[in-house]
């Protein structure tokens, strides 16, 4: 065996000391805003690329309107109310305006104010990763700005900038460095990446980068040889077609025919065709999907169905009621006697698939950095199928004939009551129907 030099091992110590230095909270101050180049210089050559990049959630991590309310109302306060949440305020820069972060200009001057920060997850920051720090978390990248400009593909020549093959741009980790977030109670508050991982897609070798930056033929800038480029479009909540659809949905009822003073039921069969994770995932603590079933007579009149009981642990959570939540959010607004808004905002009896995320008082919570303790977690994994059961007793005044019954699936980026209290966007609390399907059945004397 090869004897390790001292001289070898002082080398071998600096590199793992300074590798340390440079990913996750070790990189904060590290850079500064002028090492990194500017989208605009990569958009004279990769012109279709940046303009994918402008369109999606990932040029506007900073700058987006509900993320600069949680940050600047929720949780810089919180951070400066409670010491151990300053290093977390300043870190949800890591992610969301990494140039920031590495510049150590936290917090950053304001989104209106169009520094550097806007920039948010930037072609030189993704371009320039050249590792991950262990296991995939809390943006725990490797960052080496410079000249060389690390992607996919070996042997390509650029006039602009050396180019470089690095594997890691090929595995779900590189994106898991950011959506994957631990919090300082050791909670892992985003979990996309690991739940890629332990589902079918991750054993079948199709990593994030296959549905979210999908390949077709073209060139990426015009000296560029044709071939299969990386689409940089990144769908997903935020794009109403990418819902739609990614869940399959049919209704049906145990009988045809029912007399009009029985008990009909239903079964409705949700499955997650489409999601290399579970759905919700990402911020689950502001996201709802969830079941409403209605029937109308021969007569027009309406009827909500309530889902029936399961009866698994914290299932209370995932049907809607009349519930207050979200106290929490009283430290950092400085509210006295605040008893929290509604907790769901959505018709009573509806199932709701989410994972609820608890506060020291095992209060729901939507600041994900406090939470203390997550719930059932009742979403629909990847290939997953979820059967819910209605039963219905119909009221004896029931018309009688054709019966149609609706099951709608729908979906919510943030709580209503939650982004009306910090006055979100209205698009941000808009519900989307993600599917839904009918049947009927008839009634008779
Ligand atoms: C003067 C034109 C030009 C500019 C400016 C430019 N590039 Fe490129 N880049 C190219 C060309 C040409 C290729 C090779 C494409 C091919 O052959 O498919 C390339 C390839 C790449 C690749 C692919 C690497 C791989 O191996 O998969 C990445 C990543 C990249 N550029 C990033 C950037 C970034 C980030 C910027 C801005 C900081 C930028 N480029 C600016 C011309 C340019
Ligand atoms: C979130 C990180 C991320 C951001 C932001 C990003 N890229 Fe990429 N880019 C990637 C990954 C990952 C690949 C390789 C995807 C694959 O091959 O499946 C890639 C591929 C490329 C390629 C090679 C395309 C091909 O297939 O020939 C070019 C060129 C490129 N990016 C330029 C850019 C430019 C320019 C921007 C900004 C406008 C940008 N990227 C923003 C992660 C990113
Ligand atoms: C440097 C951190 C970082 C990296 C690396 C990164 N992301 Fe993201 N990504 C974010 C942030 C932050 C957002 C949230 C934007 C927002 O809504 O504020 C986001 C948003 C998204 C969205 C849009 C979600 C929506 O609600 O519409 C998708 C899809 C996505 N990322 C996929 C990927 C994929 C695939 C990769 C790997 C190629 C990747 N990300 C790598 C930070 C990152
Ligand atoms: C088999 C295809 C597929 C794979 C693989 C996949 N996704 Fe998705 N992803 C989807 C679909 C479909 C949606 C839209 C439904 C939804 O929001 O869950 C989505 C949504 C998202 C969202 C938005 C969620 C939200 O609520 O804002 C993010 C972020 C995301 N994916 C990141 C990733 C990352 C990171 C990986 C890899 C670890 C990955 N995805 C792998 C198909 C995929
Ligand atoms: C480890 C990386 C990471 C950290 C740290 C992080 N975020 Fe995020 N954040 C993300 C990703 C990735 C998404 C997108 C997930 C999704 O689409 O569901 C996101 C989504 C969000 C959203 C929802 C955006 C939307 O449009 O629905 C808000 C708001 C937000 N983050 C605020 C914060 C705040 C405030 C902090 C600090 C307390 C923080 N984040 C820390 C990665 C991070």
């Amino acid at each position: 065996m090869k004897r390790i030099t001292l001289m070898e091992l002082a080398v071998l110590l600096t590199f793992s000391i300074t590798g340390a230095q440079q990913a996750g909270e070790h990189a904060l101050g590290s850079r500064k805003y002028d090492d990194y180049e500017k989208p605009e210089v990569c958009k004279s050559c990769h012109t279709r690329i940046y303009q994918q990049w402008r369109q999606a959630m990932m040029s506007q991590a900073y700058t987006h309107h509900w993320d600069e309310i949680e940050y600047f109302d929720l949780a810089v306060p919180h951070g400066e109310k409670v010491a151990m949440f300053k290093p977390v305020s300043d870190g949800c820069n890591g992610c969301h305006a990494p140039l920031a972060y590495l510049a150590g200009d936290v917090p950053p001057p304001r989104p209106e104010e169009n520094s550097r920060a806007n920039e948010s997850v930037s072609c030189d920051l993704c371009h320039t990763i050249t590792g991950i720090d262990g296991d995939p978390v809390n943006f725990n990248w490797i960052s080496k700005p410079g000249q060389t400009k690390y992607g996919a593909k070996p042997g390509l020549k650029s006039p602009h900038h050396i180019t470089k093959f690095n594997d890691v741009f090929t595995i779900a980790e590189y994106c898991g460095s950011c959506h994957n977030e631990q919090n300082p109670f050791g909670i892992y508050v985003k979990s996309t990446q690991m739940e890629w991982a332990e589902g079918p897609y991750s054993a079948e070798g199709v990593p994030c980068f296959v549905c979210h930056m999908p390949k077709a033929k073209g060139r990426s800038a015009p000296m560029a040889e044709e071939g299969m480029v990386a689409q940089h479009i990144f769908l997903g909540a935020h794009n109403e077609a990418k819902l739609k659809s990614a869940i399959e949905i049919s209704i049906h009822p145990d009988e045809q025919e029912v007399p009009y003073d029985g008990v009909v039921s239903f079964q409705v069969e949700l499955f997650n065709a489409k999601a290399g994770h579970k759905i919700p995932t990402g911020s689950v603590e502001d996201r709802i999907l969830w079941l409403d079933v209605r029937a109308v007579d021969s007569e027009g009149k309406k009827y909500h169905l309530p889902v029936d009981k399961k009866g698994f642990d914290g299932e209370e959570y995932t049907i809607a009621a009349d519930e207050l939540a979200y106290k929490d959010m009283a430290v950092p607004l400085d509210l006295k006697n605040f008893k929290g808004v509604q907790r769901d905002g959505i018709p009573v009896g509806n199932r709701i698939f989410r994972m609820p995320y608890f506060d020291e008082n095992g209060i729901m919570t939507i600041m994900q950095w406090n939470t203390r303790s997550l719930g059932v977690d009742y979403r629909i994994a990847p290939r997953e199928t979820k059967l819910e059961t209605f039963t219905w007793e119909m009221p004896d005044d029931i018309a009688f004939g054709n019966i149609t019954v609706t099951a709608r699936l729908n979906y919510q980026k943030l709580v209503k009551p939650v982004a009306d209290f910090l006055n979100v966007p209205a698009e941000e609390s808009e519900i989307i129907l993600m599917n839904e399907a009918s049947t009927t059945f008839k009634v008779y004397d």
